[in-house]
């Protein structure tokens, strides 16, 4: 029986994976973390937990580190046991695995709630002068590609694909103008700065309150950050970002919560 990754034209996720472990292992706090993500990594592939058996369905279609596969298994835990309303949307799905182990979750939780995936679905955009580390970003334009074709093909091998609808085209010209309602959960990982500036434009807002937004690239990306942080000071927002790892955060957006009972 074939793997997931085995037969993707595009299984290769990054293509200068040497100059990223050179400009990143300058950071001692990323060189604890990647160690610490090995032991991790090895601990679910073999662990009979829920999450772990979840994990190993999709690690190799993702880059996400296991723990923001496993921030974003307990945020769909969170919203669905407090009854919060709100479909899931993820915004940077490359070859599914952090969409596939949302809909594996929903499946588990018993959950029906339409999970939206957005992508270029044909590779990373260019970064743009806004990124700060832009010479270093642009090594990574064109890459992380995951076509339509292999991620619905993903969607289906694992028996998930029945409330997801995928979403093709730049977030700059698909998210400003979609048909997604009210999010209970949004999995923002789409690196640059203008990609999460429009994610967070687009989406804060349809986001209920109690639901939870994480941000995959806040500690990594330097643009992913500063978009972030702008707008987190233009809303006032005060709420705390919460460390998953070197590079995840989540919020639990403020406000009163709207129960999916009386959202209805
Ligand atoms: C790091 S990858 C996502 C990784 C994925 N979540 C996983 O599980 O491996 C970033 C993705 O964001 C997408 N992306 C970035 N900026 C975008 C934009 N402006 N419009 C559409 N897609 C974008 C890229 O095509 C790429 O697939």
């Amino acid at each position: 029986m074939s793997t997931p990754g085995e037969g993707l034209s595009s299984a290769q996720p990054i293509r200068h994976p040497w100059r990223e472990v050179l400009h990143r292992a300058r950071d001692p706090r990323f060189v604890a973390d990647s160690a610490l993500r090995v032991v991790m990594e090895g601990w679910d592939r073999v662990s009979p937990s829920e999450f772990s058996r979840l994990y190993r369905q999709v690690r190799t279609r993702t880059m996400c580190s296991n723990a923001r596969l496993r921030g974003l298994y307990r945020a769909l835990h969170y919203v669905v046991s407090r009854d919060i309303a709100g479909d899931v949307v993820e915004c940077g799905a490359a070859q599914g695995g952090s969409a596939a182990l949302m809909a594996l979750t929903l499946r588990q939780l018993e959950s029906r709630r339409k999970l939206w995936v957005c992508d270029t679905f044909e590779g990373l955009p260019a970064p743009s002068s806004a990124d700060p580390d832009f010479e270093f970003a642009d090594l990574f334009t064109g890459t992380c590609i995951g076509t339509l074709n292999e991620v619905r093909a993903l969607f289906q091998r694992l028996g998930v694909l029945e409330d997801v609808e995928f979403v093709k085209g730049l977030f700059q010209e698909t998210l400003p103008v979609s048909r997604i309602p009210q999010i209970a959960v949004l999995h923002i990982d789409g690196d640059w700065y203008e990609s999460v500036k429009v994610c967070l434009e687009s989406l804060y807002d349809k986001v209920v309150p109690d639901g939870v937004i994480q941000l995959d690239d806040y500690g990594y990306w330097k643009g992913a950050r500063k978009a972030v942080d702008e707008f987190f000071e233009q809303r006032g927002i005060q709420a705390p970002l919460k460390r998953l790892d070197y590079s995840g955060r989540f919020l639990i957006k403020p406000g009163p919560i709207t129960s999916a009972a009386e959202a209805r």
